[in-house]
Formats: C-alpha cells, sequence, structure tokens
C-alpha cells in the first residue's frame, strides 16, 4: 500500500508546517488541501459571487493545480471566504477526484486539510489529527498575519478562528471530525520541532518502524 499520510485539524493548528516538514523528510509529495478552497473563495471574491452556489461549484471544476500561488492565497479573506465555499457540497464533490488523483500517486504522499482521513484518503495507513487550544491558534495565526503586514489585533484573529472552527465543524458535508483511527496531537505546549518529533514518531510506529 502507499504511504499515505493523511493529516487534518483546524485553522492555526501546526498542521499545514507539519505536513510540508513530514513530507520533505520522507521525500513525498505534499498537498495543502486548504489552498484548493482558499483559490475557489478567492475567485468567487473577485467575481463579487461568494455567494452564488454555482458560481462557486463552477470555480472549483475549473480549478488547476498548476496555476494555484500559495502566497496570494494565505491571507485572512481568502481563509473566510474558504470556509464558505467549503461547506457547499458541490464545491467538495469537484474538488474530490484531484485529491483522490494526488493521494494514489505510486510512492505516497503527504494530503492535509479538513477530511482527508475521514473522506479522501480513508484507508490512509497513517492519519493524524492536529489540534491546539483556540487562543494558542489565534496567537500563532496573529504572529503569521503580522508577519505578512497585516494589522488584524489579535481579538480579530482569535474571532475569525472561533467563527470558522464552528463553521467547519457544524457544516452537514464533510465537518471537520477526528477520523477514529487517528492519532491527536495537541500541539498546545508544544513548539515546532518537538511536534514534528511526535508526529514521526506516529509515522514510524503506524508504518511499522518502531
Ligand atoms: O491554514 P488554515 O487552517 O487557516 O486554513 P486552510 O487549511 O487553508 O483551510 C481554509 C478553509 O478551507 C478551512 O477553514 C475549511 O473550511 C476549508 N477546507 C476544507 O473544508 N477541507 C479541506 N480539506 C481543507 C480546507
Amino acid at each position: 500500500m502507499p504511504l499515505v499520510i493523511a493529516i487534518d485539524g483546524p485553522a492555526a493548528s501546526g498542521k499545514g508546517t507539519l505536513a510540508r516538514r513530514i513530507a520533505q523528510t520522507l521525500a513525498l509529495p505534499h498537498l495543502d488541501t486548504g489552498l484548493l478552497y482558499r483559490a475557489v473563495g478567492v475567485r468567487c471574491l473577485e467575481d463579487g459571487l461568494l455567494d452564488d452556489e454555482a458560481a462557486s461549484i463552477a470555480a472549483a471544476r475549473m480549478l488547476d493545480l498548476a496555476t494555484l500561488d500559495p502566497e496570494a492565497l494565505r491571507g485572512a479573506e481568502a481563509g473566510a471566504a474558504a470556509s464558505v465555499v467549503a461547506a457547499r457540497p458541490g464545491v467538495r464533490a469537484a474538488l474530490f477526484d484531484l485529491q483522490r488523483a494526488f493521494a494514489a500517486r505510486d510512492g505516497g504522499a503527504v494530503l492535509d486539510g479538513r477530511d482527508i482521513g475521514t473522506v479522501i484518503c480513508p484507508d490512509a495507513p497513517v492519519k493524524l489529527f492536529v489540534t491546539a487550544a483556540p487562543e494558542v491558534r489565534a496567537q500563532r495565526r496573529f504572529k503569521e498575519l503580522a508577519a505578512r503586514g497585516s494589522d488584524q489585533t489579535l481579538e480579530t484573529v482569535l474571532a475569525d478562528i472561533r467563527e470558522r472552527d464552528a463553521r467547519d465543524s457544524g457544516r452537514a458535508s464533510a465537518p471537520l471530525v477526528k477520523a477514529e483511527d487517528a492519532v491527536l496531537l495537541d500541539t498546545s505546549k508544544l513548539d515546532i520541532e518537538e511536534a514534528f518529533a511526535a508526529a514521526m514518531w506516529v509515522v514510524r510506529v503506524k508504518t511499522g518502524g518502531g
């Protein structure tokens, strides 16, 4: 079975950084699936069509992985718009095959998102559910955004995270939930090195490396 590593968790839990480092260490391709929803959200925002479900589904169908620009999609508006379009089953369906195909690559892959272990790769041999307290996540995202020149306050960032958590966990279609067989990794009190070491330990145990 190819080594598919599924990493899920809420906003700013550290799942993206972990996914990138694990992929680099194991020389596996990595797909940040949040970027797909961000790209669809941004497209709809730009067209003034965020409330238009059909337009968001059409944008998802037209999405081309090769043209995604991660830097342009990391802002807070893109995250909020992503979470709006991501609640629509038609948008999720339109992005399904692309994610499945990425995961089915010969040597394996690392995918991170909200529903990788539950919907996209339910048979993945390694599943991690990365989380942290909302206040800790807000602090991390605040620093990240400030470094990018954003003037958002910590309070605004925390409010955004809480709103996104509620929308992502409360939606009917592929809600953010830990897969039964996922290993929970709470990074509230871990720095990135500690979280990475814990994640790699899970990978080794789950792949029989001990
Ligand atoms: O980095 P952060 O966790 O803030 O955001 P992200 O992973 O880029 O995801 C942005 C939004 O896309 C999330 O709030 C989810 O609503 C949605 N998403 C999803 O529904 N399913 C995924 N597999 C990935 C992201």
